[in-house]
């Protein structure tokens, strides 16, 4: 063989070599990217039901709660402590239920040793006490934000902001809920007994590394942390027991990440009587709802007598390329909650066929529209910075928001202070689970949305609210706006001068 022969026999198996191994590790992260909980698992644990917060009335009659921040250990299996982070307990925290109208008044301890804070998901109210970045709270400190409750009767949550370590502080633990309560909704025959025959379920997906909660999130996972197995409220495999024909379930995701289609393995019919901001005006049978990280749904599911059914998160067609779907999850299945049915059922009445009044602006007296182009690395092309006010708005109008990703990843776009409704969907009308109020909707890429939003809080020049995408990893890596309300032909403040010192500010 001539020199130059061998030389290209040894380039021949070095490319064939490396092509073979590329090709290996890529089948290998391929399928290695596709999870399924599907009938892996018994479902044995059942369910914790996160515990109604106390709460008092104080001499003006405001409902005062307390949450304290805390680190603790969490026996997710038996006989294996992960250390976790939970408000008033090791991991998640009570439900807070007040009424519309109701003042109230939440003290929240700080007992970890870092900095945080408390953000009230979908809640209107003042920006200062939003809990966003600009409200830390100091390791050991106590801020005492209080609002009037004035919006319908909801699913809203809590979770830590801070700036650039949500992420980490939602994954450990730190989200409840906050329920809202109207005269409209305590009238209306739905399932209303908590625990009994209205369920929160929050879900969220996780990893153990020994006993450790993981966080590292995959090679390819650009989306950020996707966890191998589900949880609900904090319950690893669990079952619920369940007496009434009619369950409601109000679903929150709560993952950093991931997003999720619901629905039963026989394709039951179930009726979505809510979205993130409260009642939808009339009930929508579907199979399937899907969720991104942030938003929540009530549903209301059928029960045969003693049944046993699986709340499961199929494959998601919208997701996208092939490629998207694999590594961002959307291929991905999981088994969430069994439902066991007793032998003997309560009967229920029937969904009620009006529900709610929408409340959020139909955008016909938008008084200006803005963009938003989603980008991993910056919402209209500027990361984050708490310094910078991005977009004024005038106290008081209505305008539309064209939001646009053409990231060719998921994202999905949440709004501080207000409920919002979809107008369009890549120039259509909506579908009937986007036809409620909102405060976060999911964009895989190729998706434009209008939304109208009113702003109607207090002017605040100084203090910022948040626009962000609410998978947490891209919103700590800075895919995060700030916008202030101020009031007719006034000008923005700096967006620093409101930065919380971390100690109460209560009248
Ligand atoms: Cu649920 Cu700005 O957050
Ligand atoms: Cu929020
Ligand atoms: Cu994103």
């Amino acid at each position: 063989m001539s020199r130059f022969k061998r030389i290209l026999v040894v380039l021949g198996t070095a490319v064939t070599v490396i092509a073979l191994a590329v090709g290996t590790l890529f089948t290998w992260l391929w399928t290695d990217a596709d999870v399924s909980t599907v009938g892996d698992a018994p479902f044995d644990n059942e369910l914790a039901i996160p515990p109604l917060a106390p709460s008092r009335l104080d001499g003006d009659g405001t409902r005062v709660f307390d949450l304290r921040m805390r680190s603790g250990h969490t026996e997710f299996e038996p006989g294996r402590r992960t250390p976790t982070w939970g408000f008033n307990g090791s991991y998640l925290g009570p439900t807070l239920r007040a009424q519309r109208g109701e003042k109230v008044r939440v003290r929240i301890h700080n007992g970890l040793d870092e900095a945080s804070s408390v953000h009230w998901h979908g809640m209107h109210l003042p920006a200062r006490m939003d809990g966003g970045p600009h409200q830390p709270i100091a390791p050991g400190a106590t801020w005492t934000p209080h609002w009037t409750v004035d919006q319908p009767a909801a699913t809203l949550w809590y979770h830590p902001h801070p700036h650039g370590a949500t992420e980490r502080h939602v994954r450990r633990g730190l989200a409840g809920l906050f329920l809202l309560d109207d005269e409209r909704s305590a009238r209306l025959d739905l399932p209303q007994r908590y625990g009994v025959d209205d369920l929160p379920v929050i879900v969220q997906d996780v990893r153990f590394d020994g006993a450790r909660l993981d966080g590292d999130r995959g090679l390819m996972q650009n989306v950020g942390f996707l966890g191998d197995r589900t949880m609900v409220n904090g319950t690893l495999r669990p079952y619920a027991e369940v007496g009434d024909e009619l369950i409601r379930l109000r679903l929150l995701n709560a993952s950093t990440s991931r997003t999720y289609s619901f629905g039963f393995p026989d394709d039951r019919a179930f009726s979505l009587i809510a979205t993130d901001g409260g009642l939808l005006e009339r009930p929508a049978a579907l199979e399937r709802v899907q969720l991104s990280p942030g938003e929540r749904a009530e549903i209301v599911v059928p029960m045969r007598a003693g049944e046993r059914v699986m709340l499961r998160s199929f494959p998601q067609d919208n997701y996208g390329s092939a490629w998207q779907r694999r590594f961002s999850g959307g291929d991905d299945s999981f088994d969430v909650l069994e439902l066991r049915a007793a032998l003997r059922l309560r009967p229920s009445a029937e969904v009620p066929q009006v529900l709610g009044v929408l409340e959020t602006p139909d955008g016909s007296d938008a008084v200006r529209g803005r963009h938003f182009d989603l980008k991993r690395s910056g919402i209209n092309g500027r990361p984050m910075d708490m310094g910078r006010v991005d977009e004024t708005v005038t106290r008081g109008t209505t305008e539309v928001w064209t939001v646009r990703n053409g990231n060719g990843m998921p994202h999905n776009f949440h709004v501080h202070d207000v409920q919002f409704r979809v107008l369009e969907v890549n120039g259509r009308t909506p579908p009937p689970a986007l036809r409620g109020p909102k405060d976060t909707v999911f964009l895989p890429h190729g998706t434009v949305m209008k939304l109208a939003l009113r702003f109607t809080g207090p002017a605040d020049p100084d203090t910022p609210y948040m626009y962000h995408c609410h998978l947490l990893y891209h919103e700590d890596e800075g895919m995060m706006g700030q916008f202030v309300v101020v009031e007719k032909g006034r000008t923005a403040g700096n967006g620093r001068a409101a930065t919380g010192s971390g100690h109460a500010h209560d009248h």
